[in-house]
């Protein structure tokens, strides 16, 4: 089974890949690395032992997928190409929704050109927006604040009306809540360019003493210490999520969206006290004012996927402190 990965030299789609090579999966990738680096494909192949076909290219031009589909039968399709700063979407809406979107139907127009009807979508959690109350299930209303979720909900939609016109497509919208950590060996893992936006990342780079300090946004909310809480989902779970959603899309027809969380809320200051439990270090901190857009609490229903994929989150939140940190160490990132 040859698997086509969009994005699949990402933090994600890295870490996908070496689930999909480690369960007898052929793979070819696809990215523009905009955001990610080359030699990620080298280290995929180091972890597995087992080569990875890489096209440098954009998923926005049909010719060059063309081409990708004219020299391999590619029988499914992971697709994580995509841009994904929230901060970023509020600022520069057309980038966002130009490259997100047209990627996405450039890629399954070439798909049902080719008779590839078998695909997985990178969604997240960003579409339920603010719920109402928790855990979340997937049948909760849909609401993006930002241009970012907008894209994902979007795409959601456009797969949706996919399926009503061609019952031959086979969809599953994986919606991630926080995924953190990296694979043991410290080969691959989340290295964002300049200031992370988000917490883990930012963390690290504190421990590494390439930040001075944690900014930590509010202290107010309606939660057990005051501090935003989120469901962390350890990045390994979250590529084998991606294992049973292809081997489901490969077996069945048919559109779902699934929950890819761990069912279990950590707050901010949760996340550092273990953080600095598991690692040793310390992170200093300031309490600042809530940032535009966050939430209160948001933590998943792991019921359906749990049902309907036979999968559930295995790693604890100290795993996830311990692995990120690890990446770090390793490639002593600077
Ligand atoms: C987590 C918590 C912050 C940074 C985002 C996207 C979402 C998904 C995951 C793509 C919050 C607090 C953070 C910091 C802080 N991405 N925080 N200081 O906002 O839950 O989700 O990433 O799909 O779409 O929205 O993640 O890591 O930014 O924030 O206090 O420097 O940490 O307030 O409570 P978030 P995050």
């Amino acid at each position: 089974m040859k698997v086509l990965v969009t994005g699949g030299v990402g933090y994600i789609g890295s870490h996908t890949c070496c689930e999909l090579l480690n369960n007898g999966y052929d793979v070819v990738v696809v990215d523009n690395l905009s955001n990610s680096q080359r030699n990620v494909v080298k280290k995929i192949e180091k972890i597995t032992g087992k080569k990875v076909i890489f096209y440098k290219g954009d998923v926005c031009d049909k010719n060059f997928l063309i081409k990708v589909f004219n020299e391999h039968k590619i029988d499914a399709v992971i697709h994580f190409a995509g841009y994904k700063a929230v901060g970023e979407s509020v600022k520069k809406p057309l980038m966002y929704y130009h490259n997100n979107l047209i990627s996405t139907i450039s890629l399954l127009e070439i798909m049902s050109d080719f008779g590839c009807k078998k695909l997985v979508f990178s969604s997240s959690a960003t579409v339920y927006g603010n719920p109402k109350k928790l855990p979340i299930t997937e049948d909760f209303p849909l609401h993006t604040t930002n241009p970012y979720g907008t894209t994902k909900l979007m795409i959601e939609s456009i797969l949706k009306d996919l399926y009503v016109s061609d019952n031959e497509w086979s969809i599953a919208i994986l919606r991630y809540f926080n995924p953190i950590g990296a694979h043991s060996s410290g080969l691959i893992g989340e290295n964002p360019n300049g200031i992370p936006n988000n917490l883990m990342p930012y963390i690290v780079k504190v421990a590494n003493k390439e930040l001075k300090e944690l900014s930590i946004f509010g202290s107010d909310y309606n939660t057990k210490d005051g501090t935003g809480v989120r469901d962390y989902i350890h990045v390994i779970d979250l590529a084998k999520g991606h294992i049973k959603a292809i081997q489901k899309v490969i077996n069945d027809n048919g559109i779902d969206a699934y929950n890819l969380g761990t069912g279990k809320g950590y707050s901010v200051l949760e996340i550092v006290n273990t953080f600095e439990k598991v690692n040793n270090v310390k992170i200093p901190y300031k309490i600042v004012d809530r940032r535009a857009g966050d939430i209160d609490a948001c933590y998943a229903s792991t019921v359906k996927a749990k049902e309907m994929l036979n999968w559930s989150a295995e790693f604890e939140i100290e795993d996830m402190c311990r692995d990120a940190y690890n990446y770090v160490l390793k490639n002593k990132i600077k």
